[in-house]
């Protein structure tokens, strides 16, 4: 049975998960982007975004093979679709969600799950209310070098995680439709937009740290945290912190990704694209990874839930995408209040 999908928002990142379906059809997987659906006009003439990453090129893609709407309600009540992608800003996350649930569609939805717990909440009602399948795209967790760490704590080969540190950081993002992202309340700052990833892995790596303290920097006017470093404390141990800027706004800078975890008995090390292990005792390797990365394997996973009826929660849960939000609140509670400890309450 062929998937037959709707893209919500064909911004920067749409066009990142568009360049994903025509692969993945050229690859023969039985999926079909049929629809996109923006409102702003521009896009519906197929204009593209360009971010601070590499998604695609303009101008190499036959817009004719899409049917395009302004409006989603629309495009669901036109097109026979199995689920919609929504790629829109943040602060639409769970009004669109709940709506297309609402409509009889599954819903594959780009990250933060939304703008706030209540209303990932929301989401977490209609998806048990109409039983469809829904997954926030929190691309690390079918990201390779991220994987291959989460195996590590997860088989516990090199004992407990002393020390943890993660980091990310590049220009501002200013290509937003409507200057979104630099809203505090529409996007959430650094804090909620890019942090959020590495609080994601945080969560899903160690659990649910008991208490954050968070230094946050506002750097633009209107965007709220542009600059933020916390400290995750766990009752059991394990020194974990996480930091991102997206002020660096140099010309040949686009965006950076690393993380460190040291083990009791070896270290792991992503930078530069790179994962190197470290066993304590032997020689350092660079493990053979999975080529694809995040963004691919987990629109192929979420293809896959579709097609085959299989739950996409069992690997993702709703409940700890939600818990991701919690302890990116309870970071800002910190650094609201100068970096005092705050309790991360669910
Ligand atoms: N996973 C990642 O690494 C990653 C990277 C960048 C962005 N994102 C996320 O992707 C989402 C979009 O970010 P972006 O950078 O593409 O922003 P963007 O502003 O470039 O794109 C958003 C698009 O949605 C459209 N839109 C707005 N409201 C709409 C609505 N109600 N219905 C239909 N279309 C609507 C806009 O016209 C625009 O084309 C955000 O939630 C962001 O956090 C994720």
């Amino acid at each position: 049975m062929t998937i037959k999908v709707g893209l919500v928002g064909l911004g920067f990142m749409g066009n990142g998960h568009l360049r994903n379906y025509l692969r993945l059809q050229e690859e023969g997987v039985d999926v079909k982007l049929v629809a996109i659906c923006d409102v702003d006009p521009k896009k519906r003439k197929g204009a593209l975004v360009a971010g601070n990453l590499p998604v695609g090129v303009a101008g190499d893609v036959d817009f004719s093979q899409f049917n395009f709407y302004a409006d989603m309600a629309d495009m669901i009540a036109h097109e026979d679709l199995d689920y919609v992608d929504l790629v829109t800003p943040t602060y639409t996350h769970s009004p669109l969600a709940v709506q297309a649930m609402r409509l009889g569609v599954n819903v594959l939805s780009e990250k933060p799950m939304a703008i706030s717990s209540a209303d990932c909440a929301k989401m977490i009602a209609a998806a048990e209310e109409t039983g469809k399948k829904v997954m926030v795209a929190q691309c690390l967790r079918f990201h390779p070098a991220y994987a291959y760490v989460k195996e590590a704590v997860d088989s516990g080969h090199y004992g407990s995680v002393v020390n943890a540190s993660f980091y990310r950081g590049g220009t501002t993002p200013r290509w937003s439709w409507n200057n979104w992202m630099m809203q505090k309340e529409l996007a959430g700052g650094c804090l909620l937009d890019q942090h959020i990833h590495d609080v994601d892995t945080i969560n899903w790596l160690f659990g649910i740290p008991a208490k954050v303290a968070t230094s946050g920097q506002n750097v633009i006017e209107t965007s709220g945290y542009d600059a933020v470093s916390t400290n995750y404390i766990y009752p059991t141990g394990g020194v974990i912190q996480a930091s991102d800027n997206w002020t660096i706004n140099s010309d040949d800078y686009g965006f950076e990704m690393r993380f460190r975890v040291d083990f009791e008995h070896g270290s792991i090390r992503y930078e530069n694209g790179k994962v190197t292990d470290f066993p304590y005792g032997a020689a350092s390797f660079e493990p053979a990874l999975d080529e694809n990365d995040g963004y691919y394997n987990e629109i192929r996973f979420f293809i896959d839930c579709v097609q085959n009826d299989r739950d996409p929660q069992e690997r993702l849960p709703l409940s700890s995408t939600m818990t991701t939000i919690q302890i990116a609140e309870a970071e800002v509670r910190s650094a609201d209040d100068g970096g005092a400890v705050a309790a991360v309450t669910l």
